[in-house]
């Protein structure tokens, strides 16, 4: 069943507009709480232990927003998870998604599980390595990840052959990257051997894709700083915690 989303009234099965996040899956919310890991929360809800607004809710899937919804299992409300925001030092070889069929490493096996249910903010390639915020706070990472939040973000790499000062007017003027697209305008510097670029969007690949569409190849992609948030001398595969304003 479809039902309309009421803000604050009764779940929906309709993916509510931005303007009402934060929101997610009743499963979701009972895993970010800590309730139940996913399938447990599945099995609760279907046996009617889950309530939202006072109403018995049997749909894993229906959206919810535990900030302004009140949620129960069993007649006891969810805890509200506290906020938690983590800079990591993502090696090379390390993927950011939960789980994996091939078996490589994940973000998780370096944050640990207590942070099973936080999310990273934007991705970073398997081969990339440097900056990768992780969060549960849905607000925070959709105001830096969003395309029209502009928060800059600036990556080390080393291109082989070197750019010549033309190439990095292309890549400040921007240029096509395929796939129908074109970077935005971008700062690019020389720093040693490498080159600092600095852009405000976050296309999938956007940086080895500009690097390839001059005819280079990326040797190395770190990622040195997100808004105003530097990786620093943080060690690999290494973590700390943040706040929002250190960032935006
Ligand atoms: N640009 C890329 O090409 N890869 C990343 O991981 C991030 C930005």
């Amino acid at each position: 069943m479809i039902v309309k989303f009421v803000p604050g009234g009764e779940a929906s099965r309709r993916k509510p507009a931005r303007r009402d996040k934060p929101e997610m899956t009743l499963d979701r919310a009972l895993s970010r709480a800590g309730a139940a890991s996913r399938t447990e929360a599945a099995r609760l809800i279907a046996a009617g232990r889950v309530r939202v607004d006072g109403r018995v809710v049997r749909d894993a899937q229906a959206w919810v927003a535990p900030a302004r919804q009140r949620i129960a299992l069993d007649g006891r409300p969810l805890r509200r998870p506290q906020p938690l925001y983590l800079a990591l030092h993502k090696p090379a070889g390390v993927i950011t998604s939960h789980g994996d069929p091939a078996g490589r490493r994940t973000i998780y096996d370096l944050i640990g599980e207590r942070a099973s249910w936080y999310f990273p903010v934007g991705r970073l390639d398997l081969d990339t390595r440097g900056l990768l915020l992780v969060t549960n706070d849905s607000v925070f990472a959709d105001r830096v990840a969003s395309p029209t939040g502009k928060v800059e973000k600036t990556y080390r790499v080393v291109v082989k052959p070197p750019l010549d000062d033309a190439a990095l007017e292309r890549l400040r003027a921007g240029l096509d990257i395929g796939r129908g697209e074109r970077s935005g305008p971008a700062r690019a510097r020389r720093a040693g051997a490498a080159v600092e670029i600095t852009i405000r969007e976050g296309k999938n690949r956007q940086v080895r894709r500009m690097i390839e569409a001059l005819g280079h190849e990326v040797v190395d992609l770190l990622r040195i700083r997100v808004g105003k948030l530097r990786l620093g001398d943080l060690a690999e595969g290494r973590s700390r915690s943040f706040r929002p304003g250190d960032v935006i």
